[in-house]
């Protein structure tokens, strides 16, 4: 059954009487007309709309923030924008599903342009009736006055949108985020299909015009300004708090059985104390589970004397996230076997880190953490017969020790875990490093507990370390440094957390 459905029938109806909605209207005190502070993202975003401004003169861009989406029934899940949206206009959070930047060319650059759906009259049906976006079912929206003086821009009713892009349709070209909300894109379709046929112009899909432009939105992230540092910071801050959390809570998760779930709930509660939640689904990943790679399932057991590999980011208002791992031994202490792994993980972790600097490329971090991982399996044998380290890193005949590190050793983290991910291979893995980068510096060794190629006691142990750093104008700042990263202070840090919470 739709929503539409849903409300035409028996078990949902609301009074519709004339005296009944004369009633609901009246008796409120006046709405406050106090305006929110201007946000302190506000000029920063102003700054980052410059930007495309100046790529894109004269053109009419759309940016859609999305809409919701029905999880089941009358039932959506929780709204979040798409990450060009929030980058250009500093919202956040839930906010606000079906709103649409326009950038509108005028003289000398564009006007920013929000539209969206403002907070509604008392008495319209929407203020009591509207289960979707109603005062009473989801609480007050923003006035279009509230909205202009937090972030500084023009503000107007989504409905007013529509004509907006239509205006002087066929002198002005037209870019849309074609991936944000399918039905403002059909409208941008139809707006460009129109204006063709009014000028008898072959119809243009504009789809490439399109593409550009989200890519070039997605790049002019790759360089975080000084406000997404600090969110960025602030993320990570709270992700050290869970983790602490999560170590405090690891005698009961084992005692409680499906102890996975269990850490990943402790984490989970203080994403979304500190922020708006965790940034991607957690990974909680005991024994052989930390050897897949995305285990989000979380169904298994923590057993004494396993390692537990946590992969999880708090992600704060504003949708930035850290993204963190790591590996954990469950009774406080690695095996003589385990510390073998971690170590070496450890080790690469800092050759990677030690790459990663101004003039180096985006690649030369991997290149030196897959270095010392390729070293240390062939240290122990593992490698194929005749194979040397120079053998398997070799880019096209080798790579023997993908077996056991398939991943890559970085990303650039923002408002995408993966973020700035349309960016090409050379704005990406072949640029130099500048000032301002965030990335993730994450290898791993994966022994699964079926794999015959390595000794007994390595198998079904999975190791991951993954820290954000911030590219600094002579080397790399590591967001996460106060998070215990070398075996023995892992496990100072899970003694001096077991010693405060356990008598
Ligand atoms: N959490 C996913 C990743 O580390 O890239
Ligand atoms: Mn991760
Ligand atoms: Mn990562």
């Amino acid at each position: 059954m739709t929503s539409e459905e849903q409300q035409k029938s028996d078990n949902r109806a609301r009074p519709t009487t004339d005296e009944f909605r004369e009633f609901v209207a009246r008796g409120w005190a006046p709405r406050s007309t106090v305006r929110p502070p201007r946000a302190a993202v506000a000029d920063f975003a102003a700054r980052r709309r410059a930007a495309v401004s100046e790529r894109f003169p004269c053109e009419r861009l759309v940016v859609p923030a999305g809409g919701l989406k029905v999880r089941s029934n009358d039932t959506d899940y929780v709204f979040r924008p798409h990450s060009a949206f929030a980058h250009l206009t500093g919202l956040g959070s839930d906010r606000e599903p079906d709103a649409v930047l326009v950038l509108e060319p005028v003289d000398g650059g564009h006007e920013a342009v929000l539209y969206f759906r403002p907070l509604a009259d008392r008495d319209t049906e929407e203020f009591f009736a509207d289960a979707r976006y109603g005062e009473f079912w989801v609480g007050a929206r923003p006035t279009i006055e509230d909205v202009e003086a937090e972030l500084g821009l023009t503000a107007r009713h989504v409905a007013e949108f529509e004509d907006a892009i239509a205006k002087d349709a066929g002198t002005v070209a037209i870019r849309v985020v074609r991936d944000a909300d399918f039905d403002v894109t059909a409208e941008v379709d139809r707006v460009r299909a129109d204006a063709a046929a009014a000028t008898e112009d072959a119809a243009q899909s504009g789809t490439e015009a399109d593409e550009e432009l989200a890519a070039y939105l997605s790049t002019l992230r790759l360089i975080k300004d000084e406000w997404e540092v600090a969110q960025l910071r602030d993320a990570v801050a709270g992700t050290h708090r869970a983790f602490e959390a999560v170590i405090a809570s690891l005698p009961e998760a084992v005692r409680r059985g499906r102890g996975e779930r269990w850490v990943e709930g402790v984490f989970g509660l203080h994403a979304r104390h500190h922020g708006n939640g965790v940034g991607y689904d957690s990974i909680c990943a005991s024994g052989d589970h930390a050897n897949t790679l995305h285990w989000i399932k979380n169904t298994g057991e923590i057993r004494e004397g396993d390692l537990l590999l946590i992969d999880a980011g708090v992600e704060v208002d504003s949708l930035f996230t850290a993204d963190i791992t790591r590996t954990l031994p469950v009774s406080g202490t690695f095996t003589e076997a385990q510390r073998r792994i971690y170590d070496a993980v450890y080790a690469a972790q800092e050759a990677g880190m030690a790459a990663a600097r101004p003039g180096n490329k985006f690649s030369d971090v991997h290149a030196a953490a897959i270095r010392v991982i390729a070293e240390h399996l062939h240290d122990w044998g593992l490698l194929p017969e005749g194979v040397d380290v120079e053998g398997t890193l070799d880019p096209e005949h080798g790579q023997y020790h993908r077996r056991w590190m398939v991943h890559g050793t970085s990303h650039h983290l923002g408002i995408d875990v993966h973020d700035c991910a349309l960016a090409t291979r050379e704005q990406y893995m072949d640029a130099e490093l500048r000032p301002g980068m965030v990335l993730t510096v994450e290898p791993g060794l994966y022994f699964k507990a079926d794999d015959e190629l390595v000794p007994a006691e390595l198998r079904g142990n999975g190791v991951r370390i993954e820290d954000d750093i911030l590219i600094t104008e002579d080397g790399c700042e590591n967001l996460s440094a106060a998070m215990p990263r070398a075996s023995a202070d892992v496990e100072r840090w899970i003694a001096g957390i077991w010693g405060r919470t356990t008598p």
